[in-house]
């Protein structure tokens, strides 16, 4: 996204929900390769930001390379860094960059949506909401493997997004506040990363990104 992409989108956006402010405006991701389209959309995010026409500003699937090219030439500190995260990729180094950062981490896929939602992970024939050890965990807890894994974010300070398109399962995702997982479990659900990613490697130029036209923007 350009710098005056960036302000059509938030123009389009505010249109489109009938509001003047926006709560929060992220970036998708960082264009590798050609990163100056990324600093000039941040400055015109920053610029919205110092308008008070949004409230906070972030990004998304920054790994610790992009943070870092961001954070030396920027003047707000992104509120949030959106990125995938679930029991099998748990991108320790961008959760501590952005640690250091102050920067909260939000998972996308916080129960794994990417492990199921397009086949099982990766041909492996797994998928977090059956995999055994949480399978386990939540029945100790009289709980579903969902709200085993939203537990895990929460307890480790993570924010989560998670997705339904089902009342009963929106419900579930929010009933999660009254229960708590031992240092074991969360231990032990630690030990399921794969190191393997859903989504793209955002270390890697994606061109195909970069030209992917949405029709209604
Ligand atoms: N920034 C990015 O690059 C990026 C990338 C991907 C996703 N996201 C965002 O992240 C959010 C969530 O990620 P996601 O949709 O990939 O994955 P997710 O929330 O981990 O999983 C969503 C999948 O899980 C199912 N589900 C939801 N609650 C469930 C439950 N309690 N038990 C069993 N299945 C359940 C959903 O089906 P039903 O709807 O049928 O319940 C859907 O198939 C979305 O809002 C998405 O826009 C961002």
């Amino acid at each position: 996204m350009r710098g005056a992409t960036a302000l059509h989108a938030f123009e389009k956006a505010t249109g489109t929900l009938g509001v003047e402010q926006l709560d929060l405006l992220i970036l998708h991701q960082p264009a590798v390769g050609v990163f100056d389209r990324t600093i000039a959309a941040y400055k015109s995010v920053e610029k919205l930001y110092a308008d008070g026409l949004v409230r906070a500003i972030g990004v998304s699937n920054f790994t610790p390379v992009s943070l870092r090219q961001l954070l030396d030439v920027v003047d707000v500190i992104p509120a949030v860094n959106q990125i995938e995260l679930h029991p099998y990729f748990v991108q320790k180094d961008s959760q501590q960059m952005n640690a250091e950062h102050s920067i909260p981490t939000r998972a996308w896929s916080p129960i794994g949506g990417i492990t199921f939602y397009g086949g099982q992970f990766g041909g492996s024939g797994r998928a977090t909401v059956t995999d055994p050890v949480l399978v386990e965990i939540a029945a100790a807890h009289g709980r579903t493997t969902a709200q085993v894994m939203l537990r895990w974010h929460i307890q480790q300070g993570r924010q989560v997004i998670p997705k339904s398109i089902n009342p009963a399962r929106i419900a579930e995702n929010f009933d999660v506040f009254d229960f708590e997982l031992t240092g074991e479990e969360l231990g032990r659900i630690d030990a399921l990363d794969t190191d393997l990613r859903g989504g793209p490697d955002l270390d890697r130029p994606q061109p195909q990104f970069l030209e992917f036209r949405i029709p209604e923007a």
